[in-house]
């Protein structure tokens, strides 16, 4: 019942600056229950009208408090994924749901929290300073991240950012995340705030969303720089639930096939947390639809088969490496784990004003990396489906120049592949 919990962005701290242990916070399940029908139910009204009578009937018998065990919090109605529901319920309830024939399978739901602190002016600005003396030499990019410069070339310390500039024209990335800030400079209006769990609330108030999302296609920080960036705020604050994280998947999922996107959308997730099988199912079920997930591996030093959505299957799962493409400490890992990006020191966007620049390090800063260039795939090779696309990933990835220990997860660095690189 009481679940590890997860963060997206770690702390940020200089190599040599006193290392401040990334937070790691325990928390207990919120009382709550996910519930997946079986697909073979097809009176979706019915099933959530007997569920609703249940309720009330088990609350008036033990005259139980409804602002414990609130019911149906919101329904999961998708014509291409499953039937479902969230809510609260009291344990007969519970059991009379477990009976039902209707229901296919039920999770406890649980809290997440993200924990995201900025590296402190100073130590961001003695890092500027090494990042100039490097960069003096221009081709493309010339005053790109180093994380921009990884994923352009075969060796460390590359001095610029060689892409096309065609990438990710007519394309979407679903940023499921804490919101974005889409008046920044860095997205020249090509950033839309399309979905939120919170009323009308779709403002980023800790710049996780923000950071990501100038990562995957911003002006300067972007891997692909005329993508459009569609916020979906999961995340209030750095807190939220499997559940509410599941309804902006679905969200999302149901927009890309409405809207005809399959073959030019990513889901990038930045997130990670308790083993969820909902969450993986309708993961699974995307990229069987063609749709691309992108996820971070997570920052537990743990295997990515114990938490979501890192161990879907379908799921692009990325670790993060540093500047000298030394293995990220708190990288996730595994057998599984389908490549390496840029996350530790990334700058980029940050959400307090429209020019603010910050740096944040963890795997949620490795994943957007990943996400620009599946879209990058996409637009400037033509590569759709997603397994061609995850092919294709890691046909280019730079093999065998990771250092440090990877725990058997494969040794390869994303790239895009362009053909000036050395
Ligand atoms: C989450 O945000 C709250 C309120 O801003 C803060 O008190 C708390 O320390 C944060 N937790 C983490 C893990 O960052
Ligand atoms: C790169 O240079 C341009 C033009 O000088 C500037 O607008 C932009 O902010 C710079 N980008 C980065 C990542 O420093
Ligand atoms: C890797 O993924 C496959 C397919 O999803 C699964 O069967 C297998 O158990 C996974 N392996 C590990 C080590 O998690
Ligand atoms: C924007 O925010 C940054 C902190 O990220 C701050 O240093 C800068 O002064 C702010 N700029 C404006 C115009 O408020």
């Amino acid at each position: 019942m009481y679940k590890h919990l997860v963060l997206g962005a770690g702390l940020l701290f200089a190599s040599t600056a006193l290392a401040a242990p990334v937070p790691q916070t325990k928390v207990a399940s919120n009382g709550g229950y996910i519930v997946v029908l079986k697909d073979t139910v097809k009176n979706f009204e019915s099933h959530i009208e007997w569920a609703r009578s249940v309720h009330k009937r088990n609350l008036a018998k033990r005259d139980l408090d409804e602002r414990t065990y609130s019911g149906i919090d919101f329904t999961y109605t998708g014509n291409n994924h499953f039937n479902g529901y969230a809510g609260h319920f009291d344990p007969d309830t519970v059991e009379e749901f477990r009976n039902s024939g209707d229901v296919d399978s039920m999770e406890e739901d649980q809290d997440w929290t993200i924990g995201t602190i900025d590296v402190p002016e100073s130590e961001a600005d003695e890092e500027e300073e090494e990042e100039e003396l490097e960069t003096r030499d221009i081709t493309e990019q010339k005053n790109a991240t180093w994380g921009l410069r990884s994923i352009s070339h075969r060796q460390p310390g590359g001095d610029n950012y060689i892409y096309d500039e065609n990438a990710g024209a007519d394309t979407y990335a679903y940023v499921i995340d804490s919101g974005i800030r889409i008046t920044h400079e860095e997205f020249e209006g090509r950033a839309e705030q399309a979905w939120t769990a919170y009323g009308d609330d779709h403002e980023d108030k800790i710049g996780h969303g923000t950071h990501c999302a100038a990562t995957i296609g911003g002006k300067n920080y972007g891997v692909t720089k005329k993508t459009k960036l569609i916020g979906v705020k999961v995340f209030d604050q750095n807190s939220t639930t499997t559940s509410i994280i599941i309804e902006g998947i679905a969200w999302a999922f149901d927009d890309i096939i409405a809207k005809n996107r399959v073959g030019k959308a990513v889901l990038s997730m930045s997130l990670g947390g308790t083993y969820s099988p909902t969450m993986n199912r309708i993961l699974k079920n995307a990229a069987r639809h063609g749709i691309i997930p992108v996820a971070a591996a997570g920052n537990d030093a743990q295997d990515i088969s114990k938490g979501s959505p890192s161990s879907a299957e379908g799921v692009i799962t990325v670790g993060a490496i540093d500047s000298d493409w030394t293995v990220y400490e708190k990288s996730n890992f595994g057998k599984n784990l389908s490549l390496y990006a840029p996350g530790v020191m990334i700058e980029s966007a940050g959400h307090t004003n429209d020019t603010s620049i910050v740096k944040k390090t963890g795997t949620s800063m490795a994943c957007p990396h990943v996400a620009g260039l599946a879209l990058y795939a996409m637009t400037v090779d033509g590569i759709t489906g997603t397994d061609n696309v995850k092919k294709h990933l890691l046909k280019n990835a730079t093999p065998d120049k990771i250092y440090g220990d990877l725990n058997g997860s494969p040794n390869l660095i994303a790239n895009n592949g362009n053909s000036q690189q050395e």
